[in-house]
């Protein structure tokens, strides 16, 4: 490995503290500085990071001490900070969605590749061990041939804890634009890409309360479906249905699973790096534990940095932009299914991302 790849970041809000965590267990990284509207924000985390410069916007993406902007802003930010970034001559790895649209995403993936910029995009979670030794599962044949996923988020709402929560209920947000990144990547990852959907989805207020801290009993509007079904038809012919809502109590279904004609695998939740997979075969009994055998050992947010930093120039990386903008045209197409009332096809194609071998980075 050469030397670090030098992050700045922009958005220091809720999500900035996982990724504070995750620095000092990588030597592939380090942070340099950091970024936000509110300047004081950027201030408070620099002062908890020694040798870290808080700077404003426009100084981080002009410094050339930086090599990647790590975009932590909100989704209706996300595409301007990377095609600025982009602009600058950095790199960028952003956290998800790649942006709050596909016609803007586009634009990043468009820029980017004029300039020759390598692109990221969270979740990084499909690397670590959960959805590997799953992705392994499969490969080696445990389930026979996949046909089917069910992949199922029910949650009452981000606003009972996040102490800004506007933006999860406007466009861009909603719970699949904000949950269905991991659970969609995680569907690519093990069965490959989409070709069409079917989409249907509701929303039940028309305002949310938030729970938490200084807004604490502020109303704020919502103005996006908080609950989405759909069908993801995969281009091996493989079914998913995906239920994501921010209107449910609780449920009891697994997060994850895969059924093939040999057995059926039920897979970690895809917002977490770790977790048991466990397999069921046809005439067996029982369901049986598999080995942890593939993906990043404990890993943490911050991991698909890593994985962009030894990736070999010239070759997209695990968390790439192919990726993030597949899975975002394929939310944004079921979605898009729903408003309509019919199948909509999904033009991006992306390859699944190579397999992640059992790598502990120690740390
Ligand atoms: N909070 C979580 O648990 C969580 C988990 C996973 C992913 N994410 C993702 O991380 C991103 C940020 O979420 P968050 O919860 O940290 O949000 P947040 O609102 O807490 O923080 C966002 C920060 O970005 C700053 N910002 C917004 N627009 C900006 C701009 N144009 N230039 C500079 N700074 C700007 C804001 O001032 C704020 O400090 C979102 O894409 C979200 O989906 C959040």
């Amino acid at each position: 490995m050469g030397k670090p790849l030098n992050i700045g970041v922009v958005g220091c809000g809720n999500i900035i503290t996982q990724y504070l965590a995750t620095f000092p267990r990588l030597a592939s990284v380090r942070l340099v500085a950091v970024a936000d509207l509110d300047f004081a924000r950027a201030e408070a985390v620099a002062a908890g990071q020694p040798g870290v410069r808080a700077l404003s916007v426009d100084d981080l993406l002009a410094d050339p001490a930086v090599d990647l902007v790590l975009n932590l802003t909100i989704p209706a930010a996300h595409a301007d900070i990377a095609l600025r970034a982009i602009a600058a001559g950095k790199a960028v790895y952003g956290e998800k969605p790649l942006a709050a649209t596909t016609e803007e995403a586009r634009k990043v993936l468009e820029a980017a590749a004029a300039a020759g910029a390598v692109i990221g995009c969270a979740p990084d979670t499909v690397l670590g061990t959960g959805i590997q030794t799953a992705r392994k599962a499969i490969d080696d044949g445990l389930i026979g041939t996949p046909i089917s996923a069910t992949a199922t988020m029910m949650t009452p709402g981000h606003e009972r804890w996040h102490p800004n929560p506007d933006f999860y209920y406007q466009p861009g947000g909603g719970p699949l634009l904000d949950m269905g990144p991991y659970y969609v990547s995680a569907l690519v990852t093990l069965l490959g890409p989409v070709v069409s959907v079917i989409g249907a989805a509701s929303h039940t207020r028309s305002d949310r309360t938030i729970g938490k801290g200084p807004r604490a009993g502020e109303s704020i509007p919502v103005s996006t479906d908080t609950h989405v079904t759909g069908v993801l038809v995969h281009e091996s012919g493989a079914l998913s249905t995906l239920v994501m809502s921010f209107d449910a109590v609780a449920t009891q279904s697994a997060n994850l699973e895969i059924h093939g004609d040999a057995g059926s695998l039920i897979v970690p939740d895809p917002n977490r790096f770790d977790g048991e997979v466990k397999l069921r075969t046809l005439g067996g009994e029982g369901w049986e534990v598999l080995p942890v055998s593939a993906g990043y050992v404990d890993a943490a947010r911050g991991f698909g940095l890593h994985d962009i930093a030894v990736t070999p120039a010239g070759t997209e990386p695990r968390p790439g932009g192919q990726l993030a903008f597949h899975v975002l045209e394929v939310m944004e197409s079921v979605l898009e299914s729903a408003a309509l009332g019919q199948s909509v096809k999904v033009a991006s194609r992306c390859d699944r991302p190579v397999a992640v071998p059992l790598t502990d980075l120690g740390g």
